[in-house]
C-alpha cells in the first residue's frame, strides 16, 4: 500500500476518534496507562494521553511498516547516502559506536576514535595548564549541543574549567561574556564544520584580538587546513570533523570539545555510551516497540491525522532548560522542508513550529493559552525521578506540578461558567530520565534523532541538508557594503531602511 494512502488512513481513524475524548479513551482502556509506554534503559515514555487508541495506533505501526523503517535505520547506520541532496551520509552513530559491519560506518567509527583520543589529550593539557576559562565560539549545531550538554551535566560549583558560549553575531554578546573574564586565564575553541560562517569568522576575530594572539586558540572543522590558516592556529589544535556528520548531530565529535573540558573526559565519553545504548535500541527494536519510531509516529499522528501545527517541549529539571532551543535546530532545521527527495511537493504538512521552555516557569506565562487556548499544542514533558540537589521538597512540588499540567490538559474540568472551563483533550507524552547523567542525557538526544530521522523517512523529505539558510545568508553577505555606505541596496524596502539608519545612525 502506497505510503499516500496510508496518511489517509490515518486521517479516518482521526475522523472515527473525533467525538471520542482522551478522557472516554482513558477510562474506557485503562490499561493503556501502562500498555502506551516504552522503556529503554534509563529512559521512559508513556504516551497514554495521545489522542489515538488501540487501533489507531496499530495503523499507525503499520504506516512505519509500510515506509520499512526499520531498512532506513539501517541504512542511516550502515553509512550509505541519506543525505541525497549533498551526496553524503549521515554517520553520527558512528561517532558513538560500532553498531554496523559496512566499511564507511567501521572506517568512520576508526577515525572519530582517533580524533577522540587527540581531542583527550587536548582536554589534559588544558586542564593542567592553570588556565580557567575557556569561551567557545560557533553557531548552529557548532554551538547549541555544546551549550545544552555543558549546562546541563555541570556541577554546582565547577571544578573544572569554565566553560562559556559566543554564538550571535551580536558584539554585545562577546562583550559581555568578555568583560569578566581574564586573557591571561582564558582559551578560546572556535568551531566551525565550515570555517565559513560569517558570526564565527568575526567572533573568532575579537577572540584572537583579545587573547593578544594565537597561542590560546584552538579550532574544531572539517575545514581544518583553511581554519589553521585564517586563524594561523597551530595544525596540533585542529581538531577535524567531517562531511559525514551534519552541524546539528555534531556534538558527539569534537564539536563536542567543550563539553569534555566543562564535564571532563570520562563523562563526555559516558554521553557517547548512552547514546549508543539508545541507538542499538533504535537499529534492533522491533517496530511497534522503538522508542524512536512511537515519537516519530505520535508526531505524524498529531501533523497529519490531527493537523496540530505547533509542537511543545517543557522540561521538567532546570538543568534542561536549553533542550528546546536545541531541539528547534534539530526538529526544524532538519524536517523544514517542502519537497521530497525527489523534489516533488510532499503530500501534506511536514513540521509543526516547535518551541517550549523550563517548567514551572512556563506554567506562569504561556501555559494559560495551553489550557484555554483555541489552538491544541502537543507536549512533551521532560522530567528527571531523582534529583540530585538537596532540596527534596522542591523536588516533590516539581514533579506535581509535572504530573498535574499533563493531567489537566488531557482531562479538562466542565465548569458552567465558561470562563472557569478547561477542554482537555490537549495530548502530551511524559518523558522520563531516572536522573540526569551522561548516560541518560545522551540517551534522550539520541532518542530525539532518531525520531526526527524516522519522521523524514515517513515524509519522503530529506533530514541532513538546510538549503533554506542560504538565501538569508547571501543577502546578508551582499548587503555589508550598502552598510558601509559603500553601494546601495536594490529592493525598495531595504533602501529605504538604509536610509533610516543613515538619517539616525
Ligand atoms: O544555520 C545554518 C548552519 O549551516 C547550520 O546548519 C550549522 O549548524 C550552522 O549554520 C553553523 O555552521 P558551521 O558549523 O559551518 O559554522
Amino acid at each position: 500500500m502506497q505510503a499516500k494512502h496510508r496518511f489517509e488512513q490515518l486521517k479516518a481513524q482521526a475522523d472515527r476518534l473525533a467525538a471520542v475524548t482522551l478522557a472516554s479513551m482513558l477510562q474506557a482502556d485503562p490499561a493503556r496507562a501502562v500498555d502506551f509506554s516504552i522503556r529503554v534503559g534509563p529512559l521512559y515514555a508513556n504516551f497514554a494521553r495521545q489522542g489515538y487508541d488501540r487501533e489507531a495506533l496499530g495503523a499507525l505501526n503499520a504506516l512505519a511498516e509500510s515506509a520499512s523503517l526499520d531498512t532506513a535505520f539501517r541504512r542511516l547506520f550502515d553509512g550509505e547516502t541519506v543525505n541525497v541532496t549533498e551526496g553524503r551520509a549521515a554517520l553520527h552513530t558512528a561517532l558513538r559506536g560500532n553498531l554496523s559491519q559496512a566499511v564507511a560506518a567501521r572506517e568512520a567509527f576508526g577515525t572519530a576514535s582517533e580524533v577522540r583520543q587527540r581531542m583527550c589529550r587536548l582536554v589534559a593539557e588544558l586542564e593542567g595548564s592553570g588556565l580557567t576559562d575557556i569561551v567557545s565560539v560557533g553557531i548552529g549545531g557548532s554551538d547549541l549541543g555544546p551549550r545544552l550538554v555543558a549546562d546541563a551535566l555541570r556541577e554546582a560549583l565547577p571544578s573544572k574549567l569554565r566553560v562559556h558560549f559566543i554564538s550571535n553575531v551580536d558584539g554585545a554578546a562577546a562583550q559581555r561574556t568578555l568583560a569578566p573574564l581574564d586573557p591571561a586565564k582564558t582559551a578560546a575553541v572556535l568551531i566551525s564544520k565550515t570555517f565559513g560562517t560569517q558570526e564565527t569568522l568575526l567572533n573568532g576575530t575579537i577572540l584572537r584580538d583579545w587573547l593578544g594572539g594565537s597561542e590560546r586558540l584552538y579550532a574544531v572543522s572539517a575545514n581544518p587546513g583553511h581554519a589553521a590558516a585564517a586563524f594561523d592556529i597551530a595544525a596540533e589544535r585542529v581538531l577535524p570533523m567531517w562531511d559525514w556528520v551534519g552541524g546539528r548531530y555534531s556534538l558527539w565529535s569534537a564539536v563536542g570539545f567543550p563539553i569534555a573540558l566543562a564535564i571532563g573526559f570520562d563523562r563526555f565519553e559516558a554521553l557517547l555510551a548512552g547514546a549508543a545504548e539508545f541507538d542499538a535500541h533504535a537499529l534492533n527494536a522491533p517496530l511497534d516497540r522503538n522508542l524512536a519510531v512511537r515519537h516519530a509516529l505520535t508526531a505524524v499522528w498529531n501533523r497529519n491525522a490531527l493537523g496540530h501545527a505547533a509542537q511543545g517541549v517543557m522540561t521538567y529539571d532546570q538543568r534542561l532548560a536549553l533542550l528546546p532551543a536545541y531541539l528547534q535546530q534539530l526538529v526544524m532545521e532538519s524536517l523544514g522542508k517542502s519537497v521530497k527527495l525527489d523534489g516533488s511537493p510532499v503530500d501534506g504538512d511536514t513540521v509543526p513550529v516547535w518551541w517550549g521552555g523550563a517548567g514551572t516557569d512556563v506554567q506562569h506565562s504561556f501555559f494559560q493559552a495551553l489550557h484555554q487556548g483555541t489552538q491544541i499544542v502537543p507536549l512533551d514533558f521532560v522530567g528527571t525521578v531523582r534529583n540530585d540537589d538537596p532540596f527534596a521538597e522542591n523536588h516533590l512540588a516539581l514533579l506535581s506540578n509535572l504530573f498535574a499540567q499533563s493531567e489537566a490538559l488531557a482531562n479538562g474540568k466542565r465548569s458552567d461558567d465558561p470562563h472557569r472551563s478547561y477542554a482537555g483533550g490537549r495530548p502530551s507524552t511524559m518523558i522520563l530520565l531516572d536522573s540526569l547523567t551522561p548516560q541518560s542525557l545522551g540517551a534522550l538526544i539520541a532518542m530525539y534523532e532518531h525520531s526526527v530521522y524516522a519522521q523524514s523517512v515517513l515524509w519522503g523529505i530529506n533530514a541532513f541538508d538546510q538549503f533554506g539558510v542560504e538565501l538569508g545568508k547571501q543577502l546578508a553577505n551582499g548587503l555589508m557594503p550598502a552598510l558601509k555606505g559603500e553601494s546601495d541596496a536594490s529592493d525598495p524596502v531595504t533602501k529605504a531602511l538604509l536610509a533610516e539608519l543613515k538619517a539616525r545612525g
